[in-house]
């Protein structure tokens, strides 16, 4: 399907963003290319409240990137909650600035900028209070409470780096990220609550620092009020480390280049890698990327229904709807809880404008009736988001007829937790959209195509996507580890940002995202490295060796499929695989499972040693016919025993 569809008129009317028409589009983009700092010094004085403004843009590329990360606003310094809470306190303290919505609907909490202000102002003082100090860094493991987002806030005000951990991680992954980021102190909560389940965080967290003892101090929000044990001399309830706290914080002033967060994200080989975003051009591009993509207006309802784990809560939940005054509503739920028509549910009762999802949800609810949808009145609506894996065509017009009645456009935005923030995405007002494509850069991304060798690929064709020139949003190291980060992206086609995506442009200069080309498999827009799962299955005595693969599935976009080597005398069958879901739940997390397992007698390899996946990846995907000359390998036969055990998926 490549057909245009037009963006309806409910759109274009009253668009407030300068990009509203392609043509402006065209102009605002070939100005970033042209002049890259001359255009982003604009935005960030314009849109970002500074201590003191940057005269400077940017500094370093990625052809230097290897002796040190590239910088932008090195010469600027501000505290981000200035731009997220006090400018908006000063204009109108009593708008809502997070809108949130229980486990179950009747539990609802407006909270104002005002609110806002003492809240985050309270716990920032309690963690000074505490020892935290500039640059410390602090755990947040919590669910989709608001005080998930106080809590980054608060660290924000006084310079303490955050590093949220998705509260479905094992103690195992948690600890690993306490460890890898040397945290101080832990944030999080009794309990989690979703879909009338509870989640024992707390206790998690427990046995995360069963003997970590750089972590002095853990602030326990009360959720439920359950019954949880508290460490002496360690533990701290929410609610009595910001007894009697002072209800003014004075912000911390930052370099721009200072750290805001660090996020771990899987990649192909390794652990999770701990992405570190600064303050200045984080803050600057997820502010822009935001207003612009959706279109924001005065008095929008916006909802992301993504969690704070990631990183899309992480810029279009918390920093950039904030930093734009938007109302931003924050879902502790599930989109089938009670039943599948909890959103549109939302919609009617919030009277939401925007609302950002990710095609699993889609097309999970896509299975259901749609008179699920068609019940509530979603007449609010004008902008409709996706993200996190491409997006079929029959969700896509799914999305935009069914729930959109026609009358909303779909933004279709790609973009990774390196980029920090939108790259390639329709703009509300000014892109017409195909379903599937995530259409065209922002302005400032200038993404390039390139085949195996690195040769740039002109016009309509396919390649790897890359991207040419740095933007402020843009991750600029691994914590810890930049050798990793420059060998990760900047080494396969040097002087480029490699992304890992593979990637089509088609004639109208349209890109569609096809998908990894690395060992990363995408469920339900989880991003998974099957080196991770591979080593959690080897934990096992049973298992000699294992590779994973991913296979399309038709709701979560991705399944995994794991072939097992076992040691000589071991037994395989459900009590086997039942143990190896164990020790991926153990070791990574209950996101994490294998749809299928098959014992194979050996791993396809070369003579080299180098396992051939993609042989496995082709089987999997049922094109056996396709595998091409296997008489290289250390052992054909292996092959043939793959082919004839694989029962399908
Ligand atoms: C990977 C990044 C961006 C926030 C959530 C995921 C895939 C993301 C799209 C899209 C096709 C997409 C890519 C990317 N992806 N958005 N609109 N169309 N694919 O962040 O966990 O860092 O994953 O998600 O493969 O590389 P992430």
């Amino acid at each position: 399907m490549s057909e245009l569809w037009p963006v309806p008129e409910r759109v274009t009317n009253g668009a407030v963003t300068p990009i509203n028409s392609l043509a402006a589009w065209r102009e605002h983009w070939l100005r970033a290319a042209n002049d890259p700092n001359g255009f982003w010094l604009d935005v960030a004085r314009d849109l970002i409240v500074w201590q003191q403004e940057p005269q400077q843009g940017l500094v370093g590329d990625y052809t230097t990137v290897q002796d040190q990360p590239f910088a932008w606003f090195a010469d600027g310094r501000l505290n981000i909650t200035e731009s997220c809470i006090d400018r908006h306190l000063a204009e109108r303290p009593d708008d809502i600035a997070i809108l949130w919505e229980g486990d179950e609907p009747t539990d609802t909490r407006a909270i104002s900028f005002r609110e806002l202000h003492r809240d985050v102002c309270k716990l920032a003082n309690a963690l000074t209070h505490h020892g935290i100090q500039k640059g410390d860094r602090v755990i947040i493991y919590m669910g989709m409470v608001a005080e998930a987002a106080i809590a980054m806030l608060a660290c924000a005000r006084v310079g303490a780096v955050h590093s949220v951990v998705f509260g479905g991680f094992s103690s195992e992954a948690l600890r690993d990220r306490v460890r890898d980021c040397n945290a101080e102190l832990v944030i999080t909560q009794d309990e989690g609550l979703r879909g009338g389940r509870r989640i024992p965080l707390k206790e998690t967290v427990d046995r995360a620092l069963l003997g970590e003892a750089g972590v002095r101090r853990v602030i326990m929000y009360e959720r439920t009020g359950a019954e949880v044990g508290m460490v002496e001399g360690r533990d701290i309830s929410w609610a009595d480390a910001v007894d009697g706290m002072a209800e003014q914080c004075t912000p911390v002033v930052c370099d721009a280049e200072d750290p805001l967060y660090i996020l771990y994200t899987s990649g192909s080989t390794g652990k999770p890698k701990g992405l570190v975003h600064t303050c200045g051009g984080y803050i600057t591009y997820t502010a822009y990327t935001h207003r612009t993509v959706f279109d924001l207006r005065p008095g929008d309802i916006y909802a992301c229904v993504a969690d704070v784990g990631w990183v899309t809560g992480h810029s279009y939940i918390v920093y950039g709807p904030l930093a734009n005054g938007a109302t931003t509503f924050m879902f502790e739920s599930t989109p089938v809880y009670p039943d599948a028509g909890r959103y549109w549910d939302m919609v009617e009762r919030h009277k939401i404008n925007i609302f950002y999802t990710a095609p699993t949800a889609i097309r999970t609810l896509a299975a259901e009736s749609d008179e699920l949808v068609t019940r509530y009145d979603r007449s609010s609506l004008r902008v409709l988001g996706t993200v996190g894996e491409p997006i079929n065509p029959e969700a896509w017009v799914w999305y935009r007829e069914v729930v959109g009645e026609e009358r909303c456009t779909i933004v279709d935005t790609w973009w990774q937790t390196e980029t920090g923030g939108i790259c390639i995405s329709p703009i509300a007002p000014a892109t017409p959209t195909k379903p599937g494509s995530a259409t065209l850069p922002m302005p400032g991304i200038m993404p390039l195509l390139v085949d195996s060798d690195g040769h740039e690929q002109h016009g309509p064709t396919s390649g790897h996507l890359c991207i040419a020139h740095p933007w402020p949003g843009q991750a600029r190291t691994v914590w810890g580890d930049h050798a990793r980060y420059v060998a990760t992206y900047f080494s396969t086609y040097p002087g480029r940002y490699f992304t890992g995506d593979g990637c089509r442009r088609d004639a109208d200069g349209y890109y569609w995202i096809t998908g990894r080309v690395d060992d990363v498999i995408n469920v339900s827009g989880h991003r998974m490295g099957t080196a991770e799962f591979e080593s959690a299955i080897l934990v096992l005595d049973e298992v000699a060796e294992c590779a994973v693969v991913g296979f399309p599935h038709p709701v979560k976009g991705q399944g995994v499929y794991a072939f097992v080597v076992m040691q000589p005398g071991a037994q395989p069958g459900e009590a086997l695989e039942k143990r190896m879901q164990d020790a991926l739940r153990q070791q990574i997390g209950a996101h994490a499972r294998a749809d299928r397992y098959q014992f194979i007698p050996g791993l396809p390899k070369t003579r080299s040693g180098k396992v051939m996946r993609r042989i496995m990846r082709k089987v999997v995907e049922g094109r056996s016919d396709e595998l091409g000359d296997v008489s290289t390998l250390a052992d054909p036969t292996v092959v043939d025993a793959i082919v004839a055990g694989f029962r399908g998926i």
